[in-house]
C-alpha cells in the first residue's frame, strides 16, 4: 500500500530546542516513521532571514540535528538533511515567489506581527517571502501531509493554494497539493513562568524554558520556581490554574501517566511535592538524552556522513521535481 508523505522542519535558531519542541513536534515526528514516508529537515535557509552569526548558524545546524536524532529520527527509515544542502529548495523558492501575489504574501500574519516589531528597515525581503521557501520545501517532495501547528496554518494554506494554482496553470499534477496533518493529542507546553504563553525561544525570560540541553540543575530549579496560583489543590483546569496544568501536562507525557491519575496520585499533596517529583521526572529524561546528543556531536565525521546521506536520498525526490517545474514553466 502506498505510503504518505510527510515533511517537517525546524529552525536551528537556539543552541537548544525546548521541551515544547519535544513534546509537540519530535516525539510526533517518531512516531509518524512507523507508517508514514518521512523527511525531516533543518531548515537553514529559513534560518538565515534573521541573520545570524554564521559560526554559530553553523553550529546550531548540527546541534539541531543531533536533537532530531537523539530524539528517535532514524535515518534508516526516514530521511534527515540540512536544507541548504539541496539547492534545490532555493532554486524551486524563486519560481514559486513568481506565481505568488505581492498582497497574498502581505496578509501573512507571522509577517505582520514580525514586521510590525522590527520596523520595515530592520525586515528582510526574505522574511517577507519565507513562506514561499516553506512552499518550496512542501511541494519538492511531493508532500501528502504536513504536521503543522497553529502558528504555520496560514503558510500551509499559502502552500495549497499555490501548487492548486501550478496545477491549473501548468497542467495537471505539476505537483502534489498537500494536506495538514492534524495533531491529535499532542501536549502543547507553555512558558514556566507565564504559562498562558507557549513556551517559545523568542521568550523574554529563559526562566520560563524548559531546555533539552540545559544543565539538569538548572533545569530542576526552574520546575520549583515555576509561576502556579494560591490554591493548594492538584488539579486540571487550565483556564483557573494554568501553571499547575502545564506541570501536570509535561509530568503526564513524560512518564505516560494520564492526567486523572495523577490527579489522583497527588491528592491531598501540595505544589511542592508535585514540582519535586516533576523536576526528577524531567532529570530522568534529560540526562540519557543529553548523552545522545553528546555522542552525536563527539563524532563529527559520523554526523555529517548521515547528513550528506539524507542530502542525496532528498535532491532524488527534489531533483525530478525542480526539473518539471522547470519545463512546464518554459524554462
Ligand atoms: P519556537 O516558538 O520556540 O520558535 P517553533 O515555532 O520553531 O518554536 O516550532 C517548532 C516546532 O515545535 C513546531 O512544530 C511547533 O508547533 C512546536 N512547538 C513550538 N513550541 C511549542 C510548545 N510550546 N508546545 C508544543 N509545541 C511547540
Ligand atoms: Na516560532
Amino acid at each position: 500500500p502506498h505510503r504518505s508523505r510527510i515533511f517537517s522542519g525546524m529552525q536551528p535558531t537556539s543552541d537548544s530546542l525546548h521541551l515544547g519542541n519535544y513534546l509537540g513536534a519530535l516525539t510526533q515526528w517518531v512516531a509518524l516513521q512507523d507508517d508514514h514516508d518521512a523527511i525531516y529537515c533543518v531548515v537553514d535557509l529559513h534560518a538565515l532571514t534573521v541573520g545570524p552569526d554564521p559560526a554559530v548558524l553553523r553550529e546550531r545546524t548540527r546541534r539541531t540535528a543531533a536533537q532530531y536524532l537523539a530524539a528517535g529520527v532514524d535515518p534508516a527509515r526516514s530521511i534527515l538533511f540540512v536544507q541548504s544542502h539541496v539547492p534545490e529548495h532555493a532554486e524551486l523558492a524563486w519560481l514559486l515567489s513568481c506565481q505568488t501575489g505581492y498582497g497574498e504574501a502581505s496578509r501573512m500574519t507571522q509577517f505582520k506581527d514580525k514586521a510590525a516589531k522590527q520596523g520595515t528597515d530592520g525586515t528582510t525581503v526574505g522574511l517577507f517571502t519565507y513562506p514561499v521557501l516553506m512552499a518550496a520545501d512542501i511541494l519538492l517532495y511531493g508532500t501528502d501531509l504536513v504536521p503543522v501547528g497553529e502558528d504555520q496554518r496560514q503558510h500551509l494554506e499559502l502552500t495549497r493554494d499555490l501548487a492548486q494554482r501550478l496545477n491549473s496553470r501548468f497542467g495537471k499534477d505539476t505537483v502534489v497539493v498537500p494536506e495538514a496533518h492534524i495533531v491529535k493529542a499532542t501536549a502543547k507546553i507553555y512558558d514556566l513562568q507565564e504559562p498562558t504563553a507557549k513556551m517559545s525561544k523568542s521568550a523574554e525570560s529563559p526562566n520560563g524554558l524548559i531546555e533539552l540541553l540545559d544543565d539538569p540543575k538548572v533545569v530542576a530549579k526552574r520546575i520549583r520556581s515555576a509561576v502556579t496560583d494560591t490554591e493548594r489543590e492538584i488539579r486540571f483546569d487550565t483556564a483557573a490554574k494554568p501553571g499547575i496544568s502545564n506541570l501536570l501536562t509535561i509530568y503526564s507525557a513524560l512518564s505516560g501517566t494520564d492526567v486523572a491519575t495523577l490527579e489522583r496520585q497527588y491528592e491531598g499533596k501540595g505544589y511542592g511535592d508535585l514540582k519535586k517529583d516533576l523536576a526528577e521526572v524531567v532529570v530522568d529524561f534529560l540526562t540519557p538524552f543529553q548523552a545522545r546528543v553528546n555522542g552525536y556531536l563527539a563524532d563529527p565525521s559520523s554526523l555529517d556522513a548521515v547528513l550528506a546521506d539524507g542530502a542525496d536520498r532528498a535532491r532524488e525526490l527534489a531533483s525530478p521535481t525542480l526539473d518539471r517545474v522547470y519545463d512546464r514553466l518554459g524554462l
